[in-house]
Parts: C-alpha cells; structure tokens; sequence
C-alpha cells in the first residue's frame, strides 16, 4: 500500500464532467476552491456513504500559481480526499508529497470564513517523498493528512473535482480495495508503511 495516494477505479459520468466544466467557465475563474451543490455528485457521493461526504470542491490550478494552497501544507478539514480528473491533467502538472525537516514552521491557514482553518502551511526545508500526476479520465485517493502540495508547470486549464472522506486514508482505501475498486501499482508493493 502507497502511504499517499492510490488509484481508484472509479469513473465520473460524463454529465458532471460537462456540469462542472460550465461551472467553471461561467464562475470565470478556476483558481479558486469553492463548494457548490450539484445532484449528480450528490448521486455518486450517495453510493458510499460512510466513505464521502457532501462536501466537495473544484480545484483549479494555473501554471506557476503562487498561492497557500500551492505550498507544503497539510489540509486540517478533511484527512482523505478522492479527486478525478475533470480538465486538462496529465504531465506537468503534479501533487508532490513532502517531510518536513528540522527548521521548518507549521503556519494554521484559514480559508474564506473567518475563524475556519482549512489546514496547516509548512515553510521551511522539506523533503520529497513522493509524487502523483493525475492523468484524464482518473481517479484517486490521497491522504492530505501528509504534507502535500500540488505543482504546475503545464496545465494552464487543470481541473480537479475533489470530494471529502468523512474517515481516514487507510479506512477509505480499506473500503476501495473491499469493493475490489484499488489499482495496486506493483512499485507499490516496497513502499508498504501499514
Ligand atoms: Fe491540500
């Protein structure tokens, strides 16, 4: 098992794809995280209730982006998250994993409500441990209780639909690999940290 993230095979009916895609381009903006409401996902959330929560977000990165959500942070609102791929993924753009190291400073972030913390930010010297590149049409599970930032080169368009877990990357994955739904990645199988 991968400590931080895992390929689900899962697929996003193509109706939410279109859905969030006109989300974005009539919100103007896909640098921003917002929740929105939208009963297709609301459907798909629905056949794993005690894994997902109603809560969901896209996430848009521009290239070069500067920004919080940019740097090593660990995310404090969710433990787990399953992103998909909604536009524009592949090389270029990727999640890296990191290890903080001595020296560095955790900084508590709040989002858009005051008084909210949506996760910590590390600055300081960290060290790589891994790296994802989320391609199209694929879905994966990743354990944002880790130190984790997304880095894009490439993908001025990049989308992500990403929803909450309500449990933690190992009960989630647990739950996947259950429903027979986890792709083992065979360069997994040294990296087994459970
Ligand atoms: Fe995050």
């Amino acid at each position: 098992m991968n400590l931080y993230h895992t390929r689900v095979n899962l697929q996003l009916d193509p109706a939410i794809i279109s859905t969030v895609k006109e989300l974005v381009r009539t919100k103007g903006t896909i640098s921003k995280y917002y929740h929105f409401n939208i009963e297709l996902i609301d459907r798909l959330v629905d056949d794993h209730p005690d894994i997902l929560t109603r809560k969901y977000g896209v996430h848009g990165t521009s290239t070069h982006q500067a920004g919080d959500t940019n740097l090593p942070h660990y995310d404090t609102s969710r433990q787990t998250a399953l992103n998909f791929s909604v536009n524009d993924c592949g090389e270029g753009a990727s999640t890296l994993f990191y290890r903080a190291l001595p020296g560095s400073t955790k900084v508590t972030m709040e989002g858009l409500t005051p008084g909210i913390e949506w996760g910590k930010v590390v600055y300081g010297p960290v060290q790589t441990v891994d790296t994802l590149t989320l391609c199209d049409n694929q879905c994966v599970l990743i354990n944002t209780d880790e130190l984790h930032a997304v880095r894009n080169y490439a993908r001025p368009n990049r989308i992500v639909l990403s929803i909450d877990c309500k449990v933690s990357y190992k009960e989630a994955y647990d739950y996947f690999a259950g429903l027979g739904l986890i792709e083992v990645d065979v360069l997994d199988s040294d990296r087994s940290l459970f």
